[in-house]
């Protein structure tokens, strides 16, 4: 099932189609507040009122045309200033293929470069999501690039590859901040932990080897997981080393885990929900349904009713 509907994410014809279909908007409609950025502002400040903090992110990848990506940042411009205005700390996430690193890298790193300057601006943050491993490298690049002229930049690694121990190890010698994800997309085995036991033994390792840099601030470590269990562990952890509840900072999406975010940011911990919202949701969501494919009956639900 997880196969078939991150297949279904890249299908075109899905994609056209799909969205059109009532039954799938209402469905989608429980990972975010709405399509307009106002709704996603209005999700922000009622977390705030909960000690919950956010990210701020407009649907959209892969697209095709500059002009596309020069609209993204302009309304990221548009919206941290009036994140910043609403009294939230704003932070915002984007994905290199929505600001044209299919198309030109250098016009992406502009891109980005100038988000980072705008957030800067206000005293905000960028977050650099992780696609496709086909653009891990140009990713990690984008970041190496950016992080010496803007140092409120991150970026997301992923514990399901092979490769982030080493991604990491390299990071940690310039004070990286770094949201830790198991990863969403359908990866190969040799470059990919195919079972999931591995991937949640490789994402407890990689904490392990960054929570003495956060504890010497040295690194801002977010742990981007609605694995309760997982998060207990790696709180034990930090515990052991004589760390700060403070100090551990968890992101979690839109809608999932609703209820422990609001009891982890009660407890102390550092929490900020990731808002999504655009209409450009398909693929997305589709990555969101293969997460937990008992999301399906969700969708059926809105089917029938
Ligand atoms: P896991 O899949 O083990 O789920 C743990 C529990 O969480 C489940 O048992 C269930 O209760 C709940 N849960 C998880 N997913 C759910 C869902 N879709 N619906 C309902 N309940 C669900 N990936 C990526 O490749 N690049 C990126 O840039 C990002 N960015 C990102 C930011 C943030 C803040 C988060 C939280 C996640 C991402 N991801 C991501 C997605 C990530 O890679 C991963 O696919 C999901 O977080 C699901 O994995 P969990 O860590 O939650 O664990």
């Amino acid at each position: 099932m997880r196969a078939l509907l991150l297949w279904a994410a890249n299908n075109s014809w899905l994609s056209t189609h799909v969205p059109h279909w009532g039954f799938v908007r209402r469905a989608a409609r429980r990972f975010m507040p709405g399509e307009s950025y106002e709704a996603a502002l209005k999700a922000a400040a009622d977390f705030k009122a909960q000690k919950i903090g956010s990210v701020l992110t407009q649907l959209g990848e892969n697209i095709r045309a500059l002009s596309e990506a020069t609209e993204a940042v302009e309304h990221y411009e548009k919206v941290l200033e009036a994140a910043a205005a609403a009294g939230l700390e704003p932070e915002i996430s984007v994905k290199p293929t929505q600001l044209g690193l299919d198309i030109d890298p250098d016009a992406t790193f502009a891109n980005l470069n100038r988000l980072a300057a705008a957030a800067a601006a206000v005293k905000g943050f960028l977050w650099i999501d992780m696609e496709g491993s086909a653009y891990t490298d140009r990713t990690l690049e984008l970041y190496n690039r950016l992080h010496g002229r803007h140092p409120g930049v991150g970026i997301c690694l992923q514990a399901y590859l092979y490769r982030t121990a080493a991604d990491v190890f390299r990071l940690l010698s310039f004070k990286p901040s770094i949201r830790l994800v198991k990863g969403a997309y359908a990866e190969p085995a040799d470059r990919a932990f195919p079972a999931k036991r591995d991937v949640d033994a490789n994402y407890l390792a990689l904490c392990a080897l960054m929570l003495p840099d956060v504890s010497r601030k040295r690194v801002r470590l977010v742990l981007g997981t609605h694995d309760m269990a997982m998060i207990d562990r790696v709180a034990r952890y930090a515990d052991a080393i004589a760390m700060d509840r403070h100090q551990l900072e968890v992101h979690m999406l839109y809608g999932i885990q609703s209820k422990q975010q609001v009891r982890l940011a009660a407890e102390g911990y550092r929490v900020r929900d990731l808002i999504s919202y655009g209409d450009a949701w398909y693929a997305w969501y589709l990555r969101r349904l293969a997460e937990r494919p008992a999301n399906m009956w969700f969708v059926a639900r809105q089917m029938l009713g």
